[in-house]
């Protein structure tokens, strides 16, 4: 009797020590998580993770990293403070994005979809790759004020991310190289192409009457721009806003240094714009509505905006919100509620 109790209580003991180390499913990653599967009707990508091999462990690692402020230089900010899930990684409600010691930058926090197509990256194009873009924010005095060689020593000396980085790599140094490519997988696989729209274009899903008019007149006046299915087409344009003469940023003309450059930005993709707000390089739109009331207005600035926005003139009411349907239609949950990408530090 007594063995039987021994046995029991240790049987018992083992099944509860079980139910605290085992890892919640939600959070594991397994190759088949990591496979690269390009949508239906996209391109071949501009990064295709040839001399970075996809693979759980490396995901996993960059996931830790991504929602780690052990980035910034006082362990504050980490790239989902500024980046938010929900938002399709944009940041909801602020126009401008917050930094270290809660300074405030010079643009909208950008969302991460669909990188891999991109040959450049942020409003004025200064970033041409996925895997060195993340210096930027990590050394970015408003940002994150770090250095790429005092985030290494301090990846160095942590237990945790020497293992991680041993299950990643097979041996335990510690790298930028190998920093930036986990943080390439983990950002480069934030695909969406799961939205209302694509199930439509899949003949899976119907559209109702103004979300179909949407299409056509977004198709007649914003496709030239905002090509399917990316709905960008990489290019940088003016499309007449105000220049503000607090930020005084002049776009794409600050790398090129071309004054026919001046306040052009990079045409954003604009899948899951509806949680993405607010609007533009420096989050001047709050909504979709604004947004449309601009190019609907004609009121354009500076001399070298686009004129193939002319033709946005007098959008009515009823157009401009049939649009707006439309565009509600590439919210992609899928994307948004994807497992793969949630904050692990809440397994
Ligand atoms: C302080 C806020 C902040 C932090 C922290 C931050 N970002 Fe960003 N991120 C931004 C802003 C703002 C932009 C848009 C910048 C621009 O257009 O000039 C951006 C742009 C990007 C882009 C380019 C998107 C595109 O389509 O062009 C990527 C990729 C990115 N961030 C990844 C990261 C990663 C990875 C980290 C962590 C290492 C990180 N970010 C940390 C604010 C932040
Ligand atoms: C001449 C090219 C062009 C045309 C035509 C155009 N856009 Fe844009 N659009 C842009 C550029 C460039 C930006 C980014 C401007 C910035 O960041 O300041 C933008 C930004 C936007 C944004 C904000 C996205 C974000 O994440 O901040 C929305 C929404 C949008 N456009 C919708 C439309 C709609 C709807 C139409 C048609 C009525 C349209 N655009 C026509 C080039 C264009």
């Amino acid at each position: 009797m007594k063995r039987i109790l021994v046995v029991a209580t240790v049987f018992t003991f083992v099944l509860l020590l079980n139910s605290f180390t085992e890892e919640n499913p939600y959070f594991i990653i397994t190759k088949k998580d990591v496979e690269l599967k390009i949508p239906k009707g996209f391109e071949q990508p501009a990064y295709n993770f040839k001399t970075n091999p996809l693979s759980p462990e490396v995901f996993v690692l960059g996931r830790k990293l991504f929602y780690d402020p052990i980035l910034s230089k006082d362990q504050t900010i980490s790239c989902s403070s500024c980046h938010q899930r929900i938002a399709a990684f944009a940041h909801i409600d602020h126009p401008l994005s917050h930094g270290i010691a809660g300074l405030i930058g010079k643009r909208n926090v950008a969302a991460l979809q669909n990188l891999i197509w991109k040959d450049s990256y942020m409003a004025d194009g200064g970033v041409n790759n996925l895997e060195v873009q993340p210096i930027n924010p990590i050394t970015n005095a408003i940002e994150m004020n770090e250095s790429l060689p005092s985030v290494i020593k301090k990846l160095q000396a942590n237990k945790e991310y020497v293992a991680a980085f041993q299950s990643a790599f097979s041996d335990t140094v510690v790298n930028s190289e190998r920093l930036l490519k986990a943080l390439a997988q983990f950002t480069g696989l934030m695909i969406s192409s799961n939205s209302r729209y694509d199930k439509y274009i899949n003949h899976d899903e119907k559209f109702n009457e103004s979300e179909t008019n949407g299409l056509n007149l977004f198709r007649a006046h914003c496709e030239n721009c905002h090509k399917e299915p990316l709905f960008t087409d990489n290019s940088y344009r003016n499309i007449g806003l105000k220049p503000d003469t607090a930020l005084n940023d002049s776009g794409r003309a600050i790398i090129t240094g071309l004054q026919s450059d001046y306040m052009k930005f990079k045409v954003p993709g604009l899948r899951n714009v509806e949680m993405t707000y607010p609007y533009m390089h420096d989050g001047r739109f709050k909504n979709l509505k604004q947004v449309l009331d601009h190019y609907a207005n004609g009121n354009f600035f500076t001399s070298n905006y686009d004129h193939s926005i002319d033709r946005n003139k007098g959008l009515t009411e009823t157009e401009k919100a049939d649009i707006i349907a439309f565009l509600k239609t590439l919210t992609d949950k899928e994307f948004l509620y994807d497992r793969r990408f949630a904050d692990p530090n809440f397994r």
